[in-house]
């Protein structure tokens, strides 16, 4: 039998699935990582007209479509502070595969790449698909990474580290000084920042600041996509943006295993990245007010929750048998160990769900904390 590949052996189907598998039919799912809201009316409409007059009908350049990348160019000019022309930006199938494209690129065989832990699942995985070995660093009390772990962990075989605020799982957002110094340690150890920015827009308190601003060489590149701001995560769109000669390279990759993002994915996220943004400041609200309701309710079971300050997740420390009793009670919580090894003794809870399903699962929350306890 022909045998399978060393670095697909090395990697398996993410452990969040088996959660939603375990729950019933009728489970509440906190368990997932996407908006419960429309996509803006403006973004799918424009994915309409560009097929509906023909214009999706065809590839786009590999890069994406120019006005897509002058959109994009124009976010960050007035977000990010940050001046890019539109060849400095891929657009891609998601954040996924801009993650993919920034590894494939930069990490030869054997070479590190610092991935916070816990952390969003796919850092470990696609860095062994490129070859690379992920080295897990624990973070602070509150969840945040801190910059020194990151120094004292580069060594010479260090090709990358990955910084993603706000955070998935933990919904943890770096202060503005942590991100200086990951843009000053990428500069001073010559190591690359992937700086994984897909929740930026999902803050309530803090500030987000791309580490790129504050970098002088060209190590950061950025990840983001229209997933999370736009409710978007069907499309598949995503992009990563960086220094010219570090574009060509992700490009190379990019141009075979994609060719270019979908077409009509490109003319809707354009629309959303350019059109009015109330939509994602009414999320935002909505959003932060199911995290107070959250929050309350799981430290009056005296559970201990650092306060998430973006994205969607909350992840408190639980008591042992905890996931598997709120999922009996039909609530799907993620355990932390799938996000992994430090991450085991807490639970993701997404708050991507009606004030009234969170009321019910603090119900059944309860109830579960009470029989473990
Ligand atoms: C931290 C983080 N980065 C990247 C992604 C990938 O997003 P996309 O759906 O755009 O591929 C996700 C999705 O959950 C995520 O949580």
């Amino acid at each position: 039998m022909t045998a399978f590949s060393e670095r697909v052996e090395a990697i398996s189907i993410s452990g969040i699935r088996e959660v939603f598998e375990a729950a019933g039919e009728d489970a509440i799912n906190l368990g997932i990582g996407q908006p419960d809201f429309p996509t803006p009316e403006h973004a799918r409409q424009a994915a309409i007209d560009a097929i509906e007059a023909g214009d999706a009908d065809g590839y786009t350049s590999n890069f994406g479509t120019q006005s897509l990348r002058e959109a994009i160019a124009d976010k960050h000019a007035r977000d990010d502070d940050l001046d890019l022309a539109p060849n400095q930006i891929i657009a891609t199938a998601g954040g996924s595969e801009a993650l993919h494209l920034a590894l494939e690129a930069h990490v030869d065989q054997g070479e590190e790449v610092l991935i916070p832990d816990p952390g969003f699942v796919s850092y470990d995985a696609l860095t062994k698909l490129a070859g690379g070995t992920p080295v897990p660093l624990p973070l602070r009390d509150d969840l945040t990474l801190d910059p020194a772990t990151v120094e004292a962990a580069i060594t010479e075989d260090t090709a990358a580290f990955v910084v993603n605020s706000p955070a998935n799982p933990t919904g943890a957002v770096q202060s503005v000084a942590d991100m200086r110094e990951f843009a000053r340690i990428a500069d001073e150890h010559d190591v690359l920042l992937i700086s994984d920015e897909v929740y930026e827009r999902i803050v309530f308190e803090g500030e987000h600041r791309s580490p790129m601003e504050f970098a002088e060489s060209d190590n950061v590149v950025i990840v983001n996509a229209a997933s999370k701001a736009y409710s978007m995560t069907g499309w598949r769109l995503g992009w990563v943006a960086g220094s010219e000669r570090r574009i060509e390279r992700m490009l190379r990759v990019h141009q075979y295993v994609q060719a270019c993002a979908s077409a009509p994915a490109q003319y809707a996220a354009e629309a959303a990245l350019s059109g009015p943004q109330d939509r994602v400041e009414e999320m935002v609200a909505a959003f932060e007010e199911r995290r107070d309701v959250l929050l309350d309710g799981l430290t009056d079971m005296g559970l201990d929750v650092p306060t998430p300050r973006g994205a969607f997740y909350a992840m408190p420390a639980v008591p042992e048998g905890w996931v598997d009793a709120v999922i009996e009670r039909d609530v799907v919580v993620v355990p932390g160990r799938a996000f992994g090894e430090h991450g085991e003794g807490y639970a993701r809870i997404s708050y991507a769900a009606s004030l009234d399903e969170i009321e019910t699962a603090l119900e059944a929350m309860r109830s579960a904390t009470r029989a473990v306890q």
